[in-house]
């Protein structure tokens, strides 16, 4: 069994943190994304793993994850050059999969059920293909499965105007082999794409072994900011340990689980967990609240957080509104300035989104 992880795409969604960066290393509770895929993978007992990268963001992605050493797993980076689809990732990627079977995973998404059980139902009752699904409101915005009360797949639909049913089909999948034939009989869908949901229709068509698994914990695609502050929020309130690494200082107050990396200095603060706070980080005279994961190098003066992302190198100065609900980017500074006239001054990224209340 392998895994393939594919980790290209553009990030549309997530600008402009993703003109700098690759959206699937946007970090959830300081850790990217991309990373929470990988640890399941591998506990799951797969350690063999290619990862399909794109040119603009493929290089980011190859130093931050390396070659599978920190994770026990050994990474094989697969350049797609243009982004033609998951199918086409899979094309491209034949021949590192060979003859195996394999998992694959979409970068971005997230999902809280261990991978095992899957794995063993694929197995054990030798499938062609097992897809997960999760009922969602807004089915549209998804593949769109129909399956009978047994769980068989009968039709898949990619993002339909008129959706079959509520059940979305979660960015990750089991296949084996006969995938590669099903994919080669397929053609590009109108947004120009060989689509992954076609080639299962395809395999369904074919009278192949297809069948589904409905999730029972929380899945995430973490591609827009809401969805992200989501995941932070989650995986803050089930996964931190408290760690009071740093130097705190007798006036500050930290209380619940709160995470604090080592040479980080928290100075007549108070810190209401559960909360991630990086290295390295200065934070000085401010109040941060439940859901908030801070990177490594962050300064924070005088200011007042909860439920945010801030981003390496990310600096807040002496603003005296609280900032919820917020996604910072690397080295993005906010501050008050002292001169007059009183008012708002900007430089902001193209695309970004603020919210003045
Ligand atoms: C892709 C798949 C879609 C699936 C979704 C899950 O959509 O095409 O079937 O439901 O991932 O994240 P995309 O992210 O390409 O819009």
């Amino acid at each position: 069994m392998k895994a393939l992880i594919l980790s290209g795409g553009k990030g549309t969604r997530l600008r402009p943190l993703t003109y700098t960066g690759a959206k699937q290393l946007v970090p959830v509770a300081n850790k990217p994304i991309l990373w929470y895929g990988i640890e399941s993978i591998v506990a799951a007992g797969i350690t063999d793993i290619g990862i399909i990268i794109s040119p603009e963001t493929g290089e980011e992605i190859q130093e931050v994850t390396g070659n599978g050493d920190r994770f026990g797993a050994n990474i094989t980076y697969i350049p797609q050059d243009h982004p033609l689809g998951l199918a086409h990732a899979v094309k491209i990627a034949q021949p590192f999969l060979g003859d195996a079977p394999f998992i694959m995973y979409l970068g971005d998404n997230l999902i809280q059920d261990d991978l095992k059980p899957f794995l063993s139902k694929f197995e054990s009752q030798d499938l062609d293909g097992l897809i997960l699904l999760r009922s969602v409101s807004n089915p549209s915005a998804f593949g769109v499965a129909k399956v009978d009360q047994n769980g068989r797949v009968l039709q898949l639909v990619e993002k339909p105007k008129v959706p079959p049913s509520n059940l979305a089909l979660v960015g990750v999948y089991f296949f084996n082999t006969v995938i590669h034939h099903a994919i080669a009989s397929i053609v590009p869908s109108e947004r120009g794409e060989l689509e992954i949901t076609d080639a299962i229709q395809a395999l369904i068509d074919q009278q192949k072994k297809v069948e589904s698994v409905q999730l029972n914990g929380w899945w995430l695609d973490t591609g827009k900011k809401d969805d992200l502050l989501e995941a932070n929020r989650i995986i803050l309130d089930t996964d931190l340990e408290t760690k009071k690494g740093g130097e705190i200082d007798s006036k500050s107050q930290i209380i619940g689980r709160v995470n604090i990396g080592e040479g980080s200095k928290i100075v007549n603060s108070t810190v209401r967990g559960p909360v991630i706070i990086g290295e390295n980080c200065h934070i000085e005279n401010c109040f941060i609240g439940p859901y908030t994961s801070v990177g490594n190098k962050v300064t924070l003066i005088d200011a007042d957080i909860e439920h945010s992302v801030l981003l390496e190198g990310a600096q807040i100065l002496e603003i005296h509104q609280r900032i919820v609900d917020s996604l910072i980017g690397r080295r993005a500074k906010l501050e008050m300035a002292h001169q007059r006239p009183k008012a708002l001054q900007f430089m902001i990224g193209d695309d970004t989104h603020i919210e003045l209340v």
